[in-house]
């Protein structure tokens, strides 16, 4: 069987990922392996048409691909997701069609579901059976029953393509959107209450619904409202994955282009507002880019306490997973997430209303402080950074180490004295068939006495 690979990590064979593909390669040798480093290579791909119509032709004739990457910030590396938007640019779909597609990432599973969703959904865009996905952590490799259970799963692809067996989709094409947005005039009625305000775009001077939001939103507020255009800043390349970053939070490229700055930029305002347009299931592969080089602050919430809002062009409500995507960034910086404004307004005149609400909104968030309580998407991201931190990264991503220990952010349940002390006595008391019983009894009450207290007292 002929498999291709795309290799989505910027660091071509001498890759996590690409360990998992040449241990593959090793042990199933009646099968070819023809690996494109498709991430590493963008710029070829771009601007050399015959160079991507040489993977597309070897992706027409092969059996089987592997879409085989590292999780870059939620999903798939920029120049990934730039590949992605090729395919799409050329009209190369006719070659994946009807092919059998796997996903083979490497993580630390720190939103590894929303990158195979955003995979799955454009191999289905594509017209590609997806079998499904393989989610290893970084080091699995190293430990045989993970080996093994590697080799399960491709066994099970292998066999399904053999077979021909009919795979289940998961996502409906998306449909785009036809409206064409047209603001009123907006008064600058809105007061920034000396809070400074700054948009982050990537929408062009092109008329487009995005600019038109983007527009309409500044005109609204009077006071300090920046626009930072990504479009119009240095951006020499992208996350080249070396961590050099991890010891001081200071990124390879430094003075080379213009992200450290940027990102002072957006430390420095009280309010952001990210503005784009959605490409394929996400946004645009130049704002990727922009939030991959971000990696350069390593693990540490930079945008704590600020109040965020979005404004996105597309069909929004069709991609719930770019929806996560976007909570799931402001509320892993510590930030308030305070909403998302969408053209899939019935009319101009509810999306003016909208965005002038969501400007309130986070004006008076931003004077009244604040902060939502964090949901599982950023209470589940914040336990599984300090723990791998703690554990592991902490040797390589220093400055990550300093400040969690510097924020009480290595918060481990198990330190408090209080709750071992309890733990301990409640073994003992519960080895006594009374106690267990009268426990089990007032567990209900007991529960919620402290709350109730609480409610009595105010
Ligand atoms: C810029 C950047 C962003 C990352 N984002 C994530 C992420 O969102 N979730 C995650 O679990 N791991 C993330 N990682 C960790 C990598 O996915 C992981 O180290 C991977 O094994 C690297 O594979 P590679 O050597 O093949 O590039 C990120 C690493 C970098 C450098």
């Amino acid at each position: 069987m002929k498999i291709v690979v795309l290799n989505g990590s910027p660091k071509t064979a001498n890759s996590v990922t690409m360990q998992y593909v040449l241990f593959l390669r090793k042990k199933l040798p009646g099968h070819e392996f023809a690996i494109h480093n498709v991430c590493h290579d963008i710029r070829k791909l771009e601007d050399d048409p015959h160079a991507l119509q040489r993977v597309v032709d070897e992706i027409a004739g092969a059996d089987a691909v592997v879409w085989a990457f590292p999780l870059y910030f939620l999903l798939v590396h920029g120049h990934y997701k730039r590949f992605i938007e090729l395919l799409f640019e050329r009209r190369a779909e006719g070659s994946f069609k009807d092919k059998y597609a796997a996903i083979l990432t490497t993580s630390i599973h720190f939103f590894d579901h929303t990158a195979h969703d955003y995979v799955q959904g454009i191999c289905e865009d594509l017209g590609m059976r997806c079998f499904g996905g393989y989610s290893a952590e970084m080091y699995d490799l190293l430990k045989e029953e993970e080996r093994d259970r590697l080799l399960l799963f491709a066994a099970d692809f292998l066999k399904t393509v053999s077979e021909h067996r009919p795979v289940p989709r998961r996502h409906r094409s998306v449909v785009p959107l036809q409206f064409e947005y047209e603001p009123g005039k907006a008064d600058g009625s809105i007061d920034t209450q000396s809070k400074n305000v700054l948009i982050v775009t990537d929408a062009g001077n092109n008329g487009s619904n995005l600019a038109k939001m983007v527009d309409r939103f500044r005109a609204s507020l009077r006071g300090s409202v920046s626009v930072l255009n990504l479009n119009e800043i240095r951006i020499r390349g992208g996350c080249i994955g070396c961590i050099q970053c991890g010891l001081a939070n200071e990124c390879v490229y430094r003075e080379a282009d213009d992200i450290e700055r940027a990102y002072a930029q957006i430390q420095a305002a009280d309010i952001l507002v990210f503005a784009g347009s959605i490409r394929d299931r996400y946004l645009s592969s130049r704002w990727k880019l922009f939030f991959d080089r971000g990696f350069f602050n390593g693990h540490v919430p930079v945008l704590t306490g600020k109040q965020i809002g979005y404004l996105v062009s597309g069909p929004l409500m069709q991609l719930p997973n770019l929806r996560e995507c976007l909570e799931a960034h402001a509320l892993n910086e510590m930030a308030n997430f305070v909403g998302i404004v969408t053209d899939e307004a019935e009319t101009s005149r509810e999306l003016d209303g909208q965005l002038d609400a969501l400007a309130r909104r986070l004006i008076e968030c931003a004077t009244t402080g604040y902060i939502q309580p964090f949901n599982f998407l950023a209470v589940g991201g914040h336990k599984l950074f300090r723990d791998e931190i703690w554990a592991s990264l902490r040797f390589v991503f220093r400055a990550d180490h300093r400040y969690y220990k510097k924020h009480a952010l290595y918060d481990f349940p198990k330190r408090s004295l209080k709750t071992r002390l309890t733990d301990t006595l409640f073994n003992i008391l519960l080895l006594i068939p009374a106690f267990k019983r009268d426990f089990q009894k007032r567990l209900r009450d007991e529960m919620v006495k402290p709350l109730a207290k609480v409610v009595e007292q105010q």
